[in-house]
């Protein structure tokens, strides 16, 4: 056999996801979601039926404790699982031959699918293994000199705060904080804030496109428009919104974007994805080792040594079911989810939500407090009490617990959910 058709064999034989018609969703979901979708109708974010389907291709949705906090980390539906499985099996056997020849070959395939997904070039997608790596290697990577001025918020992410705060120790950048109450019903509001931070040393602003904190939307096409008027670059730390929100990366206007695909997208753990605008790929230093540091070639930031190859490829199988779905139809899933509780809850006497109920301000997250009482002790009344799993936070001027449906979460979790807040405000 030539060594085409074997390696055609082999990879058919893994069933390597990002080569698309060997998709195991294909073989696991595709009647069951082809079926689902004669129950669809417009509009159909409350449609139960279509949603148990959903629900059910995730083990997730079975599991003894009610998980909330999916802004944290997500599971994978079973097709990701058993994708992942597969491949582990077979690097199993031997993975200097099995994962880096035969698995390693779902890379360029993969980088096209991601870059469908995205709507944008796959020449500006390196994969990579979370949000932190992507916007961490922006960050150290930007070729900027003593004095100039970064803008970024006290609500951002610590990794990337960390980040900035260490290049303004080591290379005399300026690194300015702004500080929002959220929530902010106003996009003019956020974007004249960074406009009025501007001096003529701004290089760049930092804007998490989702507060992790308490699910505000920030207006990063505004910010944008207004940073490239005055020629600023925008970095986006994206690690809530894609796969959640139903948008394309170049519709941001921005020049670089960053994000886990562990969360809303539900592939395997430790899995991220980096965009570079094309222009913008050269100037930028890969944050590990390359041979051509200052090259065009977006793979220079994929020398990240020996790592699995193996959650790499199950990515195609989170894409495979993410298509399957449709990211509007989870965008309005997961937004009704959480309208569905929080316009409950904050009808119960002392439980306050912290976040806007508004579509284009929020999606799946929302924060709740219960007064005179502390988010750590609710969080914990929770799951001691209804094996509700959520996340208590305090950070900076956001004092809450962090509530995260997904398309896994079933209405009846949330009834629970609001029937806990109820019994708990009572007792506080
Ligand atoms: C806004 C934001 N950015 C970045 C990250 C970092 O993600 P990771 O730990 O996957 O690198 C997180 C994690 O929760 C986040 O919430």
């Amino acid at each position: 056999m030539n060594n085409r058709r074997s390696f055609f064999k082999k990879s058919a034989a893994l069933g390597v996801g990002a080569f698309g018609i060997n998709s195991l969703f294909n073989e696991l979901h595709a009647a069951d979601f082809h079926e689902a979708e004669k129950l669809w109708n417009e509009n159909s974010e409350d449609n139960e039926d279509y949603w148990s389907v959903i629900q059910d291709a995730y083990t997730a949705s079975k599991s003894n404790i009610i998980i909330l906090n999916n802004g944290g980390v997500s599971p994978s539906p079973v097709v990701v699982q058993e994708a992942l499985e597969k491949y582990n099996k077979a690097a199993a056997q031997g993975p200097s031959y099995y994962m880096w020849r035969i698995i390693d070959k779902g890379r360029e395939p993969l980088r096209q699918h991601l870059a469908k997904l995205a709507g944008c070039d796959a020449e500006e997608i390196a994969i990579n293994r979370n949000a932190t790596e992507a916007l961490n290697t922006i960050i150290f990577g930007l070729p900027l000199q003593k004095g100039d001025e970064i803008i970024g918020t006290v609500q951002d992410y610590p990794n990337m705060i960390q980040a900035w705060k260490q290049r303004e120790m080591r290379d005399g950048l300026v690194y300015k904080q702004l500080s929002f109450d959220f929530p902010i019903e106003n996009d003019e509001q956020i974007v004249k804030a960074y406009a009025d931070a501007i001096t003529p040393n701004t290089r760049i602003i930092h804007v998490t496109h989702i507060i992790n904190w308490v699910g505000q939307i920030m207006p990063v096409k505004k910010i944008c428009q207004m940073a490239h008027s005055k020629g600023i670059e925008v970095v986006v730390d994206g690690a809530h919104s894609f796969g959640l929100l139903d948008f394309k990366i170049p519709d941001l206007e921005c020049d670089y974007f960053g994000t886990s695909l562990h969360k809303f997208l539900s592939a395997p753990v430790g899995s991220g994805m980096m965009w570079v605008k094309k222009d913008k790929i050269e100037k930028i230093w890969p944050l590990l080792c390359n041979s051509q540091p200052k090259s065009a070639d977006i793979r220079k930031f994929e020398t990240l040594g020996t790592r699995s190859f193996c959650i790499e490829q199950a990515i195609g199988e989170a894409i495979n079911f993410q298509e399957g779905i449709g990211s509007k139809r989870k965008q309005e899933r997961v937004h009704y989810l959480k309208k569905y509780w929080a316009e409950q809850a904050q009808q119960i006497p002392g439980v306050k939500i912290h976040t806007s109920l508004k579509p284009e301000y929020s999606c799946a997250i929302a924060g709740v407090s219960i007064d005179g009482m502390k988010p750590e002790e609710l969080d914990s009344r929770l799951m001691r009490d209804y094996q509700i799993h959520t996340v208590g936070i305090n950070w900076e001027n956001i004092h809450c617990v962090r509530v995260t449906p997904h398309v896994y979460t079933k209405r009846s979790d949330l009834d629970k959910l609001v029937g806990a807040l109820e019994k708990i405000s009572k007792k506080a």
